[in-house]
């Protein structure tokens, strides 16, 4: 595992939102120039919002390779995609119903059937989008992550135990708020992705932030982010990393 990451600070949430869809474009023409099809998972929660509806306008509308984007979710609330909590349907409004994208690459996690049920069909789902041989792991391009007041990544909650164990890519859990079941891939997915990007905003984070960063103690669920062989990226805004100490904002790379 690496603890090599890049700190990007920014003025603003909606300077967040900018840069994170920057970085959305750059990546996702990379990789479809090289390879033809680009595989991300994005989060839910208020934070990706504002690039999500990035995403959905110019100059990104008309220049992003939709055809050759696949859609996946990090995590899901398990209610009906017309609920206001419903991750997929909350994207749904920001850009996914606004972009010229296949119906096809668009891949929601099923939110609305018995949980357990719904981590099955995601994992199957996964297995075979990435056609995976005995004991591999889905690789995604890029995963986009948000962080919780608490330390939470995508919905991995401090003190909770993945109880599936390896070659489990998507566990159903109860937590968060609201507190509902949820469906969230691991962190053994999580951590094979080529590129992560955190997007963290506000000042009520900013202990945690500084806690991420400062206190290998915290056990802290966004601390378990550590790439086995990609780039790490912690895009915050000014606010969200306002405790953090000068040599840690220097020394991050
Ligand atoms: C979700 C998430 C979750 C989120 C954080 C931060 O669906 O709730 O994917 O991990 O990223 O809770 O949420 P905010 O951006 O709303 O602060």
């Amino acid at each position: 595992m690496s603890n090599k990451r890049d700190i990007i600070i920014v003025d603003n949430a909606s300077e967040l939102s900018a840069r994170g869809a920057a970085i959305f474009f750059k990546r996702a023409k990379e990789v479809v120039d090289h390879k033809g099809r680009f595989s991300v998972a994005l989060s839910g929660g208020s934070t990706p919002r504002g690039m999500h509806k990035l995403l959905a306008e110019e100059p990104y509308l008309s220049r992003m390779p939709w055809g050759a984007i696949e859609l996946f979710w990090v995590d899901e609330r398990c209610v009906p995609v017309d609920d206001p909590a419903s991750n997929y349907g909350v994207a749904k409004e920001d850009f996914v119903n606004r972009i010229p994208i296949p119906p096809a690459n668009v891949h929601p996690m099923p939110g609305e059937v018995p949980p357990e049920e719904g981590a099955g069909e995601y994992q199957r789902q996964l297995e075979e989008f990435f056609q995976l041989g005995k004991g591999a792991s889905p690789v995604f391009d890029i995963i986009f992550l948000g962080m919780g007041t608490d330390g939470h990544t995508a919905s991995l909650f401090p003190g909770a135990n993945s109880v599936g164990g390896s070659g489990t890519w998507v566990e159903a859990v109860k937590g968060g708020i609201p507190d509902v079941y949820r469906l969230t891939l691991t962190y053994e997915v999580l951590n094979r992705a080529k590129e992560i990007c955190f997007l963290v905003a506000g000042k009520e984070k900013a202990l945690t932030v500084r806690a991420i960063f400062e206190d290998r103690e915290a056990n802290l669920p966004a601390q378990k982010i550590q790439l086995a062989n990609g780039k790490l990226t912690w895009l915050l805004d000014k606010e969200a990393a306002s405790f953090m100490s000068k040599e840690m904002i220097h020394g991050s790379s």
